[in-house]
């Protein structure tokens, strides 16, 4: 029964106070057994005063117990709440880690793509949302409160087992069962239940249609507000009849409970009755018994199994996530390192490849050499595989089969860290940081001038200044538009090509750009990357004509191969897509 509690929600929960603090996590439980025993003590200590009322003794014993008792009951409770509160606090900052280390550990990206984990995560983060419960800092001074009753009763049950070892095993076991039949009675289960989760969505989405923007042309011009107003109404009762329903089959626990709870008071306060009118027991015992009896109530289900059972729900989720996300999202790494790699070539040797998450095969024996120091373009339309084969090359995910070879060697035997230090990637959906420009060109630092001429290669060096940062919600902020991001992405490349990178990988990244636009910085980053082996991924065949070798695919494979002197020979796709596109970009710089 132990090992079942310690691999439950709510054991698992406990599991994590100790390990997010030791120090707080024993005074937290420590503080529980003190305040746990002052309310038997108390009991006893009302026996006494009786007693000694009753004999005409000194009453200074019995007051003095009673005044540290009830002082200690009073003072300790706030204490236990500041520590509640921090021990909170850090196990709220211990799961978050956890979860922080779970995403952003594996080297691969798979994991993140998982619609399964991404909704696991969603609901591990939970535990500080307040929406099953309170975030910790706030449930964890209840939560011991609901402790503290707990050892309190307990306390109390066995101070009346010292009356009848039945009376206190009855009482404690009565109330005790509360727990087991009420459990499922609990708000906050009803609200999990299938139908009502359905039942919400409806609701949800009536009430969505009647406030927000999206439908708010139609409603008005087809004159449906009323019908939207009434449908919510409707769908909101039917909602309100379930939960009644719900909470009406969970009635019979309530008699049961009832039953069971009257049955154990009854037969205990009647013996206590009996003997008293029999003289059998004296007042002070009768009292200190009578006391503890009431003070077993403690035990009853309550708002504490809310709070608890609410704050431990999210935690195996937190906990089982990083195992998870490792098995779904880390790829291989070896011991070689690419140093000055590539010195040769690049080869996609027989490279296929399937999404984890869809299972439909993108790439399948794909074959493609790319020379060390060449600039390679790859052409394709939408959805050809271009950014899967960078995603490859990044080794962000391992080949379903073949290999991903540089200078020979298979980068599952290389040391990833030391080939990414070799790339300089730039990918249609980079990432634009919240901060100074100086950040977003050198993110791991490097000299003002670097960052300044990389900012120039770009084409964006009076974008702003270098401490600026780039977003409106901070003083001094600034937004850029969708070309001047690009540019600061591609700074950031060729900033990393100064730092030493040797492969520079672009994928679109002047998609935002017009035609002319791309075609000149294409130019421009062949130039500052020349002798570096640079791959750049366009869907347009137009402004790729200087690369060195260009790579034509289309639904994973390689269509043409060649420069373009080579390509625009007669009946290739490159010649008619290039003429094509071509054709719109004079008649584009015709109009200009
Ligand atoms: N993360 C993913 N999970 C599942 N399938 C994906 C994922 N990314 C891409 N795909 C699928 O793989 C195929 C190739 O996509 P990819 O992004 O490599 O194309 P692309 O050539 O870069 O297209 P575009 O020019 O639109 O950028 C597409 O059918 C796409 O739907
Ligand atoms: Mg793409």
């Amino acid at each position: 029964m132990i090992r079942r509690f310690k691999e439950s929600a709510e054991g698992r929960f406990l599991g994590v106070f100790g390990k997010a603090h030791r120090l707080l996590a024993t005074l937290w439980w420590g503080l529980i057994v003190l305040r746990g025993v002052l309310p038997a003590i108390f009991a006893v200590a009302m026996g006494l005063l009786v007693g000694a009322v009753q004999t005409h003794q000194s009453l200074v014993l019995p007051l003095s117990l009673i005044g540290v008792v009830f002082v200690g009951m009073n003072s300790l409770a706030p204490v236990h709440g500041t520590v509640g509160s921090l021990l909170g606090a850090k196990c709220g900052a211990w799961l978050h880690d956890r979860l922080m280390e779970s995403s952003v550990s594996p080297d691969g990206l798979a994991h993140l793509e998982r619609p399964d984990l991404a909704d696991d995560l969603a609901r591990a983060r939970e535990f500080d949302q307040g929406l099953v419960a309170p975030p910790l800092e706030a449930a964890l001074p209840y939560i011991a409160n609901g402790f503290t009753d707990i050892a309190a009763a307990i306390a109390q049950a066995v101070l009346v087992m010292t009356y009848h070892w039945w009376a206190g095993l009855a009482l404690g076991l009565a109330w005790g069962s509360t727990h087991l039949l009420l459990k499922e009675s609990a708000m906050w289960q009803i609200f999990e239940a299938d139908d009502v989760v359905n039942q919400r969505r409806h609701v949800e989405y009536a009430y969505r249609m009647t406030v927000d923007a999206p439908a708010a042309k139609e409603i008005r011009l087809f004159g449906l507000a009323g019908w939207a107003v009434e449908r919510f109404t409707d769908l909101r009762r039917g909602l309100a009849d379930i939960l009644f329903q719900e909470s009406r089959l969970r009635r019979r626990p309530l008699r049961w409970s009832l039953t069971l709870v009257i049955a154990g008071n009854a037969v205990v306060f009647g013996s206590l009755a009996r003997d008293a009118v029999h003289h059998s027991i004296g007042l002070p015992a009768l009292v200190r018994f009578a006391q503890a009896s009431i003070g077993v109530a403690l035990l009853a289900f309550g708002e504490f199994d809310w709070w608890f059972r609410g704050s431990a729900r999210p935690i195996p989720m937190v906990l089982e996530l990083a195992e998870q996300m490792r098995a779904s999202g880390s790829v291989r790494s070896g011991e070689g390192s690419a140093d000055r790699a590539p010195e040769r070539e690049i080869r996609f040797d027989q490279v296929s490849f399937t999404y984890p998450t869809t299972g439909m095969k993108v790439l399948e024996g794909f074959d493609l050499t790319i020379p060390a120091g060449a600039s390679l373009a790859i052409v394709g339309p939408n959805g050809a595989g271009k950014t899967t084969l960078a995603k490859l090359l990044c080794h962000l995910y391992d080949p379903t089969d073949g290999a991903v070879r540089v200078d020979g060697v298979d980068l599952r035997e290389i040391e990833l860290g030391s080939w990414r230090a070799r790339i300089a990637a730039v990918f249609q959906d980079y990432v634009r940081f919240e901060l100074p420009l100086r950040d977003n060109v050198a993110p791991d630092g490097a000299p003002d001038a670097v960052v300044h001429d990389a900012l120039r290669r770009a084409g964006a060096d009076d974008i702003a200044s270098l401490d600026t940062i780039l977003s409106r919600a901070y003083d001094g902020g600034t937004d850029l538009s969708g070309g001047q991001w690009q540019r600061v992405a591609l700074a950031r490349a060729l900033c990393a090509v100064q730092l030493g990178a040797g492969v520079i990988l672009l994928d679109e990244p002047t998609a935002q750009l017009d035609v002319r636009g791309e075609a000149e910085i294409f130019d421009r980053i062949l130039e500052a990357t020349r002798g570096r082996t640079t791959i750049l991924i366009s869907h347009r065949f137009s402004t790729v004509r200087h690369a060195d070798l260009i790579c034509v695919l289309d639904l994973g494979r390689v269509v043409e191969l060649g420069s373009h002197d080579e390509l625009m020979s007669p009946g290739g796709r490159y010649k008619a897509m290039f003429e094509l596109q071509a054709s719109r970009f004079y008649e584009e710089e015709v109009e200009v």
